[in-house]
């Protein structure tokens, strides 16, 4: 059996060689990548949905030279802590896999029994995040209509991605733990810098959510050190300012051969009630 359900009929799917099917006989193909895409034509609002394959390629290359390795290690280390000896993990917007990669390992090496599960709503970021994790189950899904039985996971990460909190109730079982992973305030601040007058920090908010209680908050950061222009342009790839930062300043950062920055992250840990 797989940890997916049919997005039509909503009965578990069974993994086979090359496809996924269930007992109403709706099968979904296994791509050569090795994922399964579980979106249904009217949960789509473009042809690509998601971050597309250059934001994808700019964030897989910049993450796998470590820059953001604190942040993996916080993660890695929360999810120890939080897990039980039997612990089935979901990614939402996982994106290429980066930490759901780092997750996977560290709680294996630790003697845990894991199960791995990443969705992401991008095909070129999960066919990735499948290439990174081969022991991972993945698909093509969105976090708002989660292919996902009821209370079935122990840890749900949530990185920089759409927070889509009752889908996440809904999936986790009770004392289950939700990590929750948004922007410090200065995080990537000298780069904000360079491309806006008057950049501005990000705000900080402990939200409490129905279901959940939030339990603690973890911060972690550091100043990276980037003098590889290519590493800069695919920094700057991944974020939103790409989309809406004054167009003279981007052309100035692009050429720059070094850049300071801060990278700063907030985990916020909500457990379910
Ligand atoms: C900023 S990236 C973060 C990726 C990964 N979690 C990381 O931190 O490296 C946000 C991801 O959310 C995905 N995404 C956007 N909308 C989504 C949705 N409705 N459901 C699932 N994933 C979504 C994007 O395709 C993208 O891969």
């Amino acid at each position: 059996m797989s940890r997916f359900l049919c997005p039509v009929c909503k009965q578990p799917l069974s993994k086979h060689e090359k496809v996924y099917v269930c007992k109403n006989r709706h099968n979904f193909d296994i791509s050569s990548k090795g994922y399964v895409n579980l979106l249904p034509a009217n949960q789509k609002r473009s042809a690509s949905p998601g971050d597309d394959k250059g934001m994808v390629i700019a964030r897989n290359n910049f993450l796998s030279l470590g820059y953001y390795s604190h942040l993996k290690e916080a993660l890695e280390k929360l999810c120890i802590k939080y897990s039980g000896k039997d612990v089935n993990v979901l990614d939402c917007g996982c994106g290429e896999g980066y930490y759901t990669q780092g997750i996977y390992q560290r709680l294996t090496c630790n003697g845990k029994n894991v199960s791995v599960q990443g969705i992401d709503i991008s095909k070129d970021a999960v066919a990735l995040a499948a290439r990174r994790v081969a022991e991972g189950q993945f698909a093509v899904a969105s976090s708002f209509h989660l292919p996902v039985p009821d209370k079935s996971i122990d840890i749900l990460i949530n990185c920089f991605s759409p927070l889509a909190i009752k889908e996440f109730a809904r999936v986790m079982k009770k004392k289950g733990v939700f990590l929750y992973v948004v922007p410090g305030p200065k995080h990537l601040w000298q780069l904000k810098e360079a491309l806006y007058e008057t950049p501005y920090e990000n705000p900080l908010k402990e939200e409490q959510y129905e279901g959940f209680e939030l339990i603690d908050t973890v911060k972690t950061e550091k100043e990276i050190f980037i003098d590889s222009n290519e590493d800069i342009n695919n920094l700057f790839k991944m974020t939103p300012y790409v989309y809406r930062s004054p167009k003279e300043a981007q052309e100035i950062l692009l050429k720059a051969e070094k850049l300071t920055v801060n990278a700063h992250f907030i985990i916020y840990l909500y457990r379910k009630k």
